[in-house]
């Protein structure tokens, strides 16, 4: 018996994990302050551009291979090349999947770990009021307290571990259809919320308003490799999940609820986060704290601000464990799939996860001033954190994406993957075919190069 035997119970368990798996830490904590650093309004619409035109291609690719292949991500894409008659090798994409999914989970269950802090933070009374230099000093001091962030990490991997141990039905999908739809509502009201706050001019202003010589090709790469990780792309989570799916859910209009949520939320984040920054007189661009500095003045400021800050931050817990889910199920798919038992598997995983994640905690105490991989100038002054979110999201996902483009474009026997896409005959499925065939691996490709070749 191999893992592609468990099916999804029902499309919208299917479409609830899926939306779990994309919505979560990047879109709220990484979209705003990779925004932040790259300008603002110019990034912002490069990276819708890349979600709808480039991501959301690829994302349906990855389904297809999932589907049609079966099994984890050493199985499904060797499966799709050999039908079509192409060599064995197409299986790199997994390999490459199975190295993104060690190093993304090292720095997300870091920044998981300060979201678990902060329910207790909230809860406790102590954003009630807070000003933006109080809140600047409450982050500083828990980063500077490796021992308890640690303890957050780990408690945070021990919970994504007990539900990817449960399995598909009793883990994944118990979890994602009740906390998918919970957490929509929510960001709805405290969008609505943050408008009467906050500066939401200059946030409007900010985020939509293009800049284009704010623009550097750091800054496309950026937007194009905060698409993949947003929308879970690149990595073969979606293709594990897409080997979840029966014969029967039409595949193109998942995909289209997915992205169209995932982007949704990243913007509706942003509208919560920068009338803040503005507001506040806090720099956009001041990197991976900026989230846990503009929140808590925002929830801070209501009047049931302790009630609604602690739910936010629960929340935003839960967002990030259904994304840890569908991290963690990539390795664990395929050793299942190679004998283990599930909880087993999912222990060792764990293990590693943990293991590198102390390396990113302390990224921001004891090692702030260690920097790796100095030598080379793309890494210069870059903390492990720093090297380990780069390499996964700007390098690895976008490779992964180029060849999950390929395979589906150019490997699978013409008419196969369109069908297998459930497109029929229409004209979607040839732009479909001719975005994954030309425009994802030229456009990304050329991103790529320009950013990691010397010139
Ligand atoms: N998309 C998730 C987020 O925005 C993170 C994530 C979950 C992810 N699974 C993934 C990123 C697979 C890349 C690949 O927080």
């Amino acid at each position: 018996m191999t893992g592609a035997t468990e099916q999804w119970s029902s499309r919208a368990a299917f479409v609830a994990a899926a939306v779990g798996s994309a919505v979560g830490l990047g879109n709220f904590w990484r979209f705003s302050y990779v925004a932040g650093e790259n300008g603002g309004g110019a990034f912002v619409i490069v990276y819708i551009l890349a979600a709808f035109f480039l991501i959301a291609p690829i994302l349906l690719a990855e389904f297809v291979i999932g589907r049609r292949g079966g099994g984890g991500v050493l199985t499904a894409p060797a499966n799709v090349a050999r039908e079509s008659g192409r060599p064995s090798a197409w299986v790199a994409i997994g390999w490459l999947g199975i190295l993104a999914a060690a190093i993304i989970p090292a720095f997300y269950i870091v920044v998981a770990g300060w979201v678990l802090a902060y329910i207790g933070v909230a809860a406790s009374g102590a954003l009630a009021g807070i000003s933006g230099e109080a809140a600047d000093a409450l982050f500083s001091s828990l980063l500077a307290d490796p021992v308890q962030v640690l303890i957050y990490q780990n408690a945070f991997l021990a919970m994504t571990f007990a539900v990817v141990a449960a399995g598909v039905h009793a883990g994944l999908e118990r979890v994602n259809l009740i906390l998918v739809p919970t957490l929509f509502l929510a960001l709805v009201g405290l969008g609505i919320y943050a408008a009467s706050v906050g500066d939401q001019a200059a946030a409007i202003d900010f985020l939509f308003r293009p800049d284009w010589s704010e623009l550097t090709a750091q800054g496309v790469l950026a937007a194009i490799g905060q698409g993949f990780f947003s929308i879970s792309v690149g990595m073969g989570a979606m293709m594990t999940f897409g080997a979840y799916a029966p014969r029967s859910f039409p595949l193109p209009s998942s995909v289209a609820m997915i992205v169209v949520a995932d982007t949704l939320v990243a913007l509706l984040a942003g509208l919560a986060i920068f009338p803040i920054v503005f507001g506040h007189g806090l720099d956009p661009a001041s990197g991976p704290g900026l989230m846990f500095v503009t929140l808590p003045v925002a929830l801070g400021a209501l009047d049931a601000a302790t009630l609604v800050a602690t739910i936010f931050f629960v929340l935003l817990f839960f967002a990030a464990l259904t994304s840890a889910i569908s991290l963690m199920e990539v390795p664990v798919a395929v050793m299942c799939e190679r004998g283990f038992v599930r909880w087993q598997a999912a222990a060792l995983v764990s293990g590693v996860y943990a293991g590198l994640g102390i390396l990113c905690a302390l990224s921001f105490s004891t090692f702030a001033n260690v920097h790796p991989l100095g030598f080379i100038p793309t890494f210069e002054g870059r903390t492990w954190f720093d090297i380990f979110d780069f390499i996964g999201t700007n390098i690895l996902l976008p490779l992964g994406g180029i060849l999950i483009a390929a395979l589906v474009g150019w490997g699978m026997v013409a008419g196969l993957a369109t069908r297998e896409a459930d497109f029929g005959d229409g004209w979607l499925g040839v732009l479909w075919l001719w975005l994954l065939r030309t425009l994802c691996p030229v456009a990304v490709g050329a991103v790529l190069i320009v950013n990691l070749v010397p010139a």
